[in-house]
């Protein structure tokens, strides 16, 4: 126990000891296990429907806990979705986001981050005494002037422990023969280089010392030779492998480039040590899972086992790897005295999936998925909240909420205040996840695509219709395909969007996946629909104060400096994780 724990519960007991019963019990300050799952779609689960893939762990969540049927991500790629995630805010307000069509954060060694003075969930828990970890994909900038600086490394934002990616699984990570050989053929060169230089320098000496007879045309060949391998090798080290697809514990690089398919269960493992670790409690634990992102990295026990392919084999190791987090917990005799949320960070990404190899996942009876702004399937993600005794088993509520709600709740569970000087989108959830009111404090919700505002959704208070408004849309390509085959990624500006006027109208309570837009002829309250959101989103813009956009791609794109080395820079090759994992040391 460190002493400022041991400080913050001699505090507590004394106020428990003046203040008597009527403060909240220690026993009511919570574990908080905050589970994120990459580009999961809400179809791939059991306990969303899906009857062919095995999710046992993830859907017992949902029948011992709270399950959410309208769970909403605040944006459909990742950096910003995590960033609203961890502060509860809007992308637009802290400037995650572009002013044209990049989206996320293109590269590790990209002068950008969330910005240092944003407020998250993490900071609020830590300041109530938690102890805190993130496990697993980051993705939210890493340095700012120089390599290493680390300026937006996950310390700097409330959490104690990190291990994990900086950056984001992709496809270069691997594992794949291209990857495999490309490390090969990138360690020989370098040998190769080394013993070439030897070779022209024992020449060179010898030569100038008169104990060797070479011509000196040999040692400028090596000398040459030596040159050109060189250039080939540093070519070889361009890739973005070795760059982005890297493993860090705490401040330290310990795999570059990273092993993806066995980074799971090494992170995993990390945080059930972190577990046992803080078994004494409190602490908030973030799993941000780095399945299940292509290019799908899965341990051979699973490959082949499921009736999805690669992309089903990797969502049941997922499951199986929450399965372990559950089993810990409960090992501990935790389960009582721990939250328990599971989500995605938005849609399954159908470029992915009917690409075809069908690599990505599957979003129900959703329209559209990740990047494609307002549709549905791109935003509408599990929410799944356990904590036995305090929330109703096997609950199902429909009424919509946000991934932003998470840092209120945390606010609340821990004692914590939401920051005051800011706007803060999310609403604490657990007077809906207690039963304590029905009715969800959204009654709009906005659907941005990076720094436009696409679709909005009203939930009016006095009923239970949920309308949507598109005011732009992706336009999908090649031409009546249901994605975006051409970009990867569907667009938010310019001639890759469809602009709306009058805009597009559903009721999502009636025709969840919005098949048919409504007219002023077929809803009667269509006017009245558009104009109330119109104002809605009218005076939602009034709360939006500029701030400097981070994904910018003046900014967001790869500086030879702010390159991540584990070594001296350019030799950056480590794999550290062989030993550490052996000796089975805790980090801090
Ligand atoms: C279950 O998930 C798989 C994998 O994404 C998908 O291909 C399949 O269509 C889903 N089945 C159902 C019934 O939802
Ligand atoms: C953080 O700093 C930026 C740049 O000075 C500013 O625009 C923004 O409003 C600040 N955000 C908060 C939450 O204080």
């Amino acid at each position: 126990m460190t002493l400022r724990r041991r400080w913050a519960s001699l505090s507590w007991m004394w106020l428990l000891l003046t203040v008597g019963q009527s403060q909240r019990a220690d026993d009511d300050k919570p574990n908080i296990v905050l589970i994120m799952v990459d580009d999961l779609g809400i179809g791939d689960l059991g306990c969303y429907g899906n009857d062919t893939i095995r999710t046992p762990n993830i859907d017992s969540l949902a029948r011992d806990g709270v399950q959410m049927t309208q769970h909403i991500a605040a944006d459909s790629m990742c950096t910003p979705s995590r960033s609203a995630f961890l502060t509860g805010r809007y992308p637009i307000r802290t400037g995650m986001v572009s002013n044209g069509n990049y989206r996320v954060l293109m590269t590790l060694a990209a002068p950008v981050g969330l910005p240092r003075n944003e407020t998250t969930f993490a900071h609020l828990a830590k300041e109530q005494g938690y102890s805190t970890a993130i496990f697993g994909k980051w993705h939210q900038g890493l340095n700012c002037n120089y390599r290493n600086d680390h300026c937006h490394h996950p310390s700097h934002y409330g959490f104690d422990d990190f291990y994990g990616m900086p950056y984001t699984l992709f496809d270069t990570c691997g594992p794949n023969l291209s990857r495999d050989a490309e490390i090969a053929i990138s360690g020989r060169l370098w040998i190769s280089v080394q013993l070439v230089a030897l070779a022209a320098l024992t020449l060179a000496l010898g030569k100038l010392s008169g104990t060797l007879c070479v011509p000196w045309a040999l040692v400028l060949f090596l000398v040459l030779l030596m040159l050109l391998l060189g250039h080939f090798w540093l070519n070889s080290h361009q890739s973005s492998l070795y760059w982005d697809c890297l493993l860090m514990r705490g401040h330290e690089i310990t795999e570059q480039p990273m092993k993806a398919e066995r980074a799971g269960s090494i992170l995993v493992k990390e945080a059930i040590s972190f577990l046992e670790r803080h078994r004494e409690g409190p602490f908030l634990l973030f799993y941000s899972f780095l399945h299940v992102h292509t290019p799908l990295p899965t341990t051979e026990d699973f490959i082949g086992t499921s009736r999805h392919g690669l992309y089903g084999d990797n969502v049941e190791e997922m499951d199986f790897y929450v399965g372990k987090l559950l089993a810990a917990i409960d090992d501990l005799g935790l389960r009582n005295h721990t939250l328990v949320y599971f989500t995605s960070d938005h849609g399954g990404h159908l470029e992915a999936r009917l690409g075809h190899a069908q690599h990505g996942g599957y979003n129900g009876i959703f329209k559209g998925g990740k990047g494609m702004s307002g549709w549905e399937g791109g935003i509408h993600v599990p929410g799944l909240f356990r904590w036995p005794g305090k929330l109703p088993a096997g609950n199902v509520i429909d009424e919509p909420t946000s991934l932003m709600d998470i840092l209120p709740t945390v606010a609340a569970l821990t004692g914590g205040i939401v920051p005051q000087d800011r706007v803060i989108d999310g609403r604490n959830l657990l007077p809906l996840l207690q039963g304590e009111t029905q009715h969800s404090e959204h009654e709009f919700l906005f659907h941005y695509c990076s720094s436009f505002l696409h679709a909005a959704r009203w939930h009016p208070k006095d009923s239970n219709a949920t309308w949507k408004v598109h005011y732009v849309t992706p336009v999908f390509q090649p031409p009546g395909a249901q994605a975006c085959y051409e970009t990867h990624y569907c667009q938010c500006i310019g001639d890759n969007v469809t602009y709306h006027d009058p805009p597009l109208l559903f009721d999502l309570s009636q025709d969840p996946s919005e098949s048919t837009p409504l007219t002023k002829d077929t809803e009667p309250l269509y006017d009245l629909v558009i104009q109330t959101v119109a104002d809605a989103v009218k005076e939602h813009r009034k709360t939006v104060a500029p701030v400097q956009p981070q994904l910018v791609p003046e900014r967001n794109r790869q500086f030879v400096s702010l390159m991540s080395c584990c070594g001296v820079f350019p030799f950056c090759f480590c794999d550290k994780e062989g030993e550490e994992a052996a000796s089975k040391q805790p980090f801090d």
